[in-house]
C-alpha cells in the first residue's frame, strides 16, 4: 500500500509537470520513404504536406510528411549504407521510431521526464526559418522507440523548420474519413510490462486506465496481457502488452521475433464513419484481419440495440463492442509491411471509452489462423 500511495502522489504531481496537448506526429523508419509515401496516399488516403531531403540541404535522409485529419506521419529513410536509420531498418523493418508529443515547453518536458529517470535521446534544441520557431526534445521508451516532445508556438510553417511544403503527384489523394489518433500500443518482453507501466506513470505522469490479463486475453491456443496508460486530459492513450504463457506461441513473441525489440504494435485510427472509411481502404487495396461469420450470429445479444444494421457490419467484417458508456466499432488491418510487425485498427466510439475486450477472443483467433499461414504458430 504503501509504494502505491508513493505512486499516487509522484503521478499527481507529474500531471502537473508534463501536460501534452496531444500526439504531434508518428515517425516511421522505412527502406524506401518514396515508396511508403505512395502507400499510404494511395491506400489510406493521407496527403502530402511537406519534405525534407537532398533538395533541401540534407545529405543523409529524406522525410514525407502526410497528413489526414489531425494525423501526421512522418517517413523517413536514410541515403547512407550505415547510419543510424539503415541500423534501425536493418534490425526491426519498417517501424515507428518516434511517438511525438505535443507540449507547451519542450525544455521543462526533457528536464522533468530526465529528472524522474527517463534516459535522454537528444536535448532540447531550436530550429528557425522565416515561418517561426520549433522547439525539440527526446526521452526513449520501450526497446529503441523514443518520444519527441514539440513545442510548436506559434510555428505557421508546413511542419517544422528544414522542411518545405510538397503537394501530392499521387491522383485524387482523397481522404477517407481518417481523424486522429486514438491509441498507440507497445509491445515488450517478458515480465516487462510493469516496469513500463510505471515508467509511464512515475516519468510521464500518465494513469492506468484499464488492466486486461491473460484470463481477459486468451485463446485455446495463446495468451497476452496488457494495460492501458493514459495522460490527464485523457488525449494520449499508451496499452502496453507483453506475452503470455499458453499453448502455442503469443502474438507478442512473434511481433518481438521479428521486430528483435520492444516496438509499436499498432497505432489506432479514430474515424466518425468506420463503414466509409472502411468500404474504401478495402477498396484502395488495404487487408484486414476477418472474424468468421458466426461471430455475428449473437453479435445482437452481446451488444443491445445499435444504430448499425448487423449484416452491413459483417460484410465489412467490422467488429462490436459495448461498455458501460456506449459502444465502438473496430477492425484492424494485417501487418503493413512483410515482417508480422507493425498494423493498424480503425475505430469508431459511440461513448465507449474502452478498447474492445469483447472482441479479443474472436481477434486472437483470427491472428492465430495468420501465425499459422507464417509458420510461427
Ligand atoms: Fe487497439
Amino acid at each position: 500500500m504503501d509504494t502505491l500511495t508513493a505512486t499516487d502522489v509522484q503521478t499527481t504531481q507529474a500531471v502537473d509537470f508534463l501536460p501534452l496537448k496531444g500526439t504531434d506526429y508518428v515517425e516511421f523508419y522505412v527502406g524506401n520513404a518514396k515508396q511508403s509515401a505512395y502507400y499510404y496516399q494511395a491506400a489510406f488516403g493521407f496527403e502530402l504536406v511537406a519534405y525534407a531531403g537532398p533538395e533541401t540541404g540534407l545529405r543523409d535522409r529524406a522525410s514525407y510528411v502526410l497528413q489526414q485529419g489531425k494525423i501526421r506521419f512522418v517517413l523517413t529513410t536514410s541515403l547512407l549504407p550505415e547510419s543510424d536509420i539503415t541500423k534501425h531498418v536493418a534490425l526491426h523493418g519498417d517501424g515507428v521510431k518516434v511517438m511525438a508529443l505535443w507540449v507547451d515547453d519542450a525544455r521543462s518536458a526533457w528536464e522533468e521526464t530526465t529528472k524522474r529517470g527517463a534516459k535522454s535521446a537528444f536535448e532540447p534544441y531550436t530550429l528557425e526559418d522565416e515561418h517561426g520557431s520549433v522547439t525539440l526534445s527526446g526521452i526513449y521508451t520501450y526497446g529503441e522507440t523514443i518520444h519527441t516532445f514539440v513545442e510548436r508556438t506559434n510555428y505557421s510553417g508546413p511542419f517544422m523548420p528544414g522542411f518545405v511544403a510538397k503537394s501530392s503527384a499521387v491522383p485524387q489523394p482523397t481522404s477517407v474519413g481518417l481523424l486522429h489518433v486514438d491509441h498507440c500500443v507497445g509491445n515488450v518482453g517478458w515480465g516487462e510490462m510493469n516496469q513500463w507501466v510505471k515508467f509511464y506513470e512515475d516519468v510521464m505522469g500518465f494513469k492506468l486506465l484499464l488492466t486486461f490479463d491473460d484470463e481477459d486475453i486468451s485463446t485455446e491456443y495463446s495468451a497476452l496481457m496488457s494495460k492501458v496508460m493514459s495522460n490527464g486530459n485523457g488525449y494520449v492513450k499508451f496499452p502496453i502488452n507483453e506475452p503470455a504463457e499458453g499453448k502455442k506461441k503469443s502474438q507478442i513473441e512473434e511481433y518481438l521475433d521479428y521486430y528483435h525489440t520492444p516496438g509499436v504494435q499498432h497505432v489506432a485510427i479514430a474515424t466518425k464513419d468506420i463503414r466509409t472509411t472502411v468500404t474504401e481502404l478495402r477498396r484502395r487495396g488495404v487487408e484486414f484481419l476477418s472474424v468468421p461469420a458466426s461471430y455475428y450470429e449473437d453479435l445482437a445479444e452481446r451488444v443491445g440495440a445499435i444504430d448499425e444494421d448487423i449484416e452491413s457490419l459483417k460484410a465489412l467484417n467490422l467488429l462490436v463492442d459495448r461498455d458501460d458508456e456506449g459502444y465502438l466499432l473496430q477492425i484492424f488491418t494485417k501487418p503493413v509491411e512483410d515482417r508480422p510487425t507493425v498494423f493498424y485498427e480503425i475505430i469508431q466510439r459511440k461513448g465507449a471509452k474502452s478498447f474492445g475486450k469483447g472482441n479479443f477472443k474472436a481477434l486472437f483467433e483470427s491472428i492465430e489462423r495468420e501465425q499459422a499461414l507464417r509458420g510461427n504458430l
